[in-house]
């Protein structure tokens, strides 16, 4: 063994097991690598990473400023700004029907950072969590890391990905603690509706000691004509139903970091307690431009929503026209969740793409277009392209995975 391999051996073994049993985030990951692609001069188009392209709308920027120059420099509530859990309270209650009062309310660094602090407060070791594939990367090490069970259940392309109260029902155990899902969906787009929301709550009212968590973070970027529903506003579940949301998406501040949660006291406290312990509030300036964004205008909003489905519809057409490349028509968020099944075991002469992850290093590496293998959102079949770019961009980005595939046999 080499001296280096060594060496990363040892350090290896010195990481905590909880560590060394985290997969790296693969978009993450692939947007590291279209970056290094990208630093050697090459023409990188990057579709891998999960971010809208417009800026912060001017009045939540205006309000960060302010924050600066009233002198908020200090360390926050644990919880968040008073006038910002108001502000939340005052959106779940206009958006979602949801009725809750700030003292139900937790802001935190990004909902990525909500979600992990309720797996965190609520899963004991070997309890199970559901979670609706497919998933978001992050949700099934976030349960890792709180020593749970994965119990991932497959949306059928078929479904456009969804599950049904059927395949729920059948999912749940004695030991099932928490059931997890968002809609929109990342990454494939999917909405639930009211109607198979209601069904899926009516399987989980029959199971009380089993808890919901709803991520909501893509909500202001649906493309459906019914809009949006929170299982939280579901009466019989309220207490149960952890609904998360935050800023990144919908108001394009993903840097910004402020996410939330929505749930009943005693969860609510928890994650209190572990956020005194761990993080501390989150930060001043921040939280007062969300507490702008909350309060304020939705018409960028709104206006970015529909840039979202023009491209959409852009991208869909697109991939329809690639031989193999099976589409389902995404109903939200930012993302192309196409099924590239067709060329497994098809070669270019040199390598052979044998799953998603060798399709999207390959692709990377001729064709320059960086996408996400489907492998870590639990559908192996399928990549992940986000259509948060220009629309120059995503047409020479499906033109040259179209000219890329073409010379697979
Ligand atoms: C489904 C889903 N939930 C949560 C998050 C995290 O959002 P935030 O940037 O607020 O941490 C993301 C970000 O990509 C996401 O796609």
């Amino acid at each position: 063994m080499s001296a280096v391999a060594e060496q990363t051996r040892l350090e290896t073994r010195m990481l905590a097991d909880r560590i060394n049993a985290l997969e790296e985030s693969s978009t993450l990951a692939m947007t590291k690598m279209a970056r290094e692609l990208a630093s050697k001069g090459h023409r990188v188009i990057s579709l891998s990473v999960g971010e809208p392209d417009f800026k912060t709308p001017e009045h939540i920027c205006e309000a960060a400023k302010k924050a600066i120059d009233d002198g908020f420099h200090g360390y926050s509530p644990v919880a968040g700004y008073p006038d910002l859990r108001k502000a939340i309270a005052d959106k779940l209650a206009r958006d979602n029907n949801i009725d809750w009062k700030p003292e139900n309310i937790v802001v935190s660094t990004g909902a990525k950072h909500s979600l992990a602090n309720v797996i965190q407060v609520l899963v004991n070791p070997g309890d199970e969590v559901v979670i609706f594939a497919p998933y978001w990367v992050s949700y099934s090490e976030m349960v890792k890391l709180a020593e749970g069970k994965s119990v991932i259940v497959d949306g059928a392309f078929e479904n456009d990905f969804k599950v049904t109260a059927a395949q729920l029902e059948a999912a749940i155990t004695p030991k099932t603690k928490i059931v997890m899902y968002a809609s929109p969906n990342n990454p494939t787009g999917a909405v639930y509706s009211e109607t198979e929301l209601r069904e899926i709550a009516a399987v989980l009212e029959k199971h009380e000691g089993v808890y919901v968590l709803a991520d909501e973070i893509y909500e202001y970027i649906n493309f459906t004509d019914e809009g949006h529903f929170s299982i939280g506003s579901i009466p019989a579940l309220k207490e149960r139903v952890i609904t998360v949301n935050g800023v990144a998406k919908g108001y394009a501040m993903t840097g910004w970091r402020i996410g939330f949660i929505a749930a009943a006291k005693w969860i609510a406290e928890g994650v209190e307690k572990l956020q005194g312990q761990v993080t501390s509030g989150t930060n001043s300036i921040a939280q007062k431009a969300a507490t702008a964004a909350f309060n304020g205008p939705m018409e960028p909003s709104i206006e970015m929503a529909k840039a979202y489905h023009r491209r959409r519809d852009l991208v869909v057409g697109l991939l329809k026209d690639i031989e193999g490349f099976k589409v389902n028509v995404p109903q939200g968020a930012f993302y192309a969740f196409p099924d590239v099944s067709y060329y497994f075991g098809k070669s270019d002469g040199e390598t052979t793409i044998k799953d998603s992850d060798d399709f999207c290093n390959w692709l990377l590496n001729n064709s320059y277009v960086s996408t996400v293998a489907g492998s870590g959102f639990g559908a192996p079949n399928c990549i992940r392209i986000s259509t948060a770019a220009s629309d120059e961009s995503l047409i020479e980005a499906v033109q040259r995975i179209k000219d890329a595939v073409a010379t697979l046999k």
